[in-house]
């Protein structure tokens, strides 16, 4: 599998940085997911967006154009055997002589690397049946707008529903739904897609956008507001949203069932749109 590391394209198994990366000691770092289908990066640019805002709060300047990312995006799409993938993109502070947690000075070279892998989306199995969820207090810090590779939260989040054969934490904060360890959570009242607020306790996710996109350009009313825990406990459908995921039915929450505990009509209808969306704007009319 084909690398980028600072400029160069190697095996990934041969790529190397060193232990004193700001990443490795600190989590010092952006990054992003990108989903690819039929080999075309999807909404690269809003992930491109989202990564500068990352690196802006990092107080990093970004070390490549949005021209010279999609390009290194291409070259390890092209590289890989599989027509849908998943790019990673990571940027690191870099590594320092001395470890301290303020920045270096003088500045050092940021390090840079992507790889690109198979697109882990759910199986049929899966998306018919529904994913499961546990919920947990949100223990994360309060910029979880930031997609930074300090991710050891979401780590320990994660491994609670993973612990319990689960398929996603749901994060509660102060009574209210934020999203999963690693996706968006959408819940379902009454034909209503209600979706917690873009704020700084959530990823504003690009699937959530493409979701709400979709809701909006067929007549699905949306709410955009606080979702209370009770109204994950009483929805008629809840959903969880990705790069990876797209859009997931969650029929179980702390071994209640959603509603009857089956995956909803209305997921049913916005997976078939979301599908038509990445065909109708991916697929190759050839593919
Ligand atoms: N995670 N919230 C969190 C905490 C996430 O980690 C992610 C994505 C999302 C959904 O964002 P998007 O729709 O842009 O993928 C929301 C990626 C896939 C990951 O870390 O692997």
């Amino acid at each position: 599998m084909l690398a980028y590391l600072n400029g160069n394209y190697l095996p990934l198994d041969e790529a190397r940085i060193s232990p004193m990366d700001r990443g490795f000691l600190f989590g010092d770092g952006a990054y992003e997911v990108i989903p690819v289908y039929s080999r075309r990066p999807f909404r690269l640019q809003q992930h491109l967006e989202r990564l500068e805002r990352t690196l802006a709060a990092l107080q990093l300047a970004n070390p490549l154009s949005k021209e010279q990312w999609a390009e290194v995006v291409q070259r390890l799409v092209d590289d890989h055997g599989s027509e849908d993938q998943g790019v990673y993109l990571q940027v690191t502070r870099g590594a320092a002589p001395v470890r301290d947690q303020a920045f270096p000075r003088p500045a050092v070279t940021p390090t840079v690397f992507a790889y690109a892998d198979r697109l882990p989306t759910p199986s049929a199995e899966l998306l018919a049946a529904g994913g499961t969820a546990l919920t947990a207090e949100d223990f994360r810090w309060l910029r979880c707008d930031l997609k930074t590779v300090s991710l050891v939260a979401n780590v320990l989040l994660r491994q609670l529903s993973a612990a319990a054969g689960c398929t996603e934490t749901i994060l509660l904060r102060d009574g209210l739904v934020m999203e999963g360890s690693a996706s968006n959570v959408l819940v379902v009242q009454d034909g209503v897609i209600l979706a917690p607020p873009k704020s700084n306790l959530i990823l504003p996710g690009v699937t959530y956008d493409v979701v709400l996109e979709l809701a909006a350009a067929n007549g699905i009313p949306t709410q955009v507001r606080p979702v209370a825990e009770a109204e994950l406990r009483s929805a008629d459908e809840v959903w969880v949203t990705s790069s990876t995921k797209e859009v997931l039915p969650i029929t179980r929450i702390d071994d209640a069932p959603v509603a009857d505990g089956r995956p909803g009509p209305l997921a049913a209808r916005m997976n078939a749109l979301y599908q038509d969306f990445k065909n109708q704007v991916m697929r190759r009319a050839d593919a």
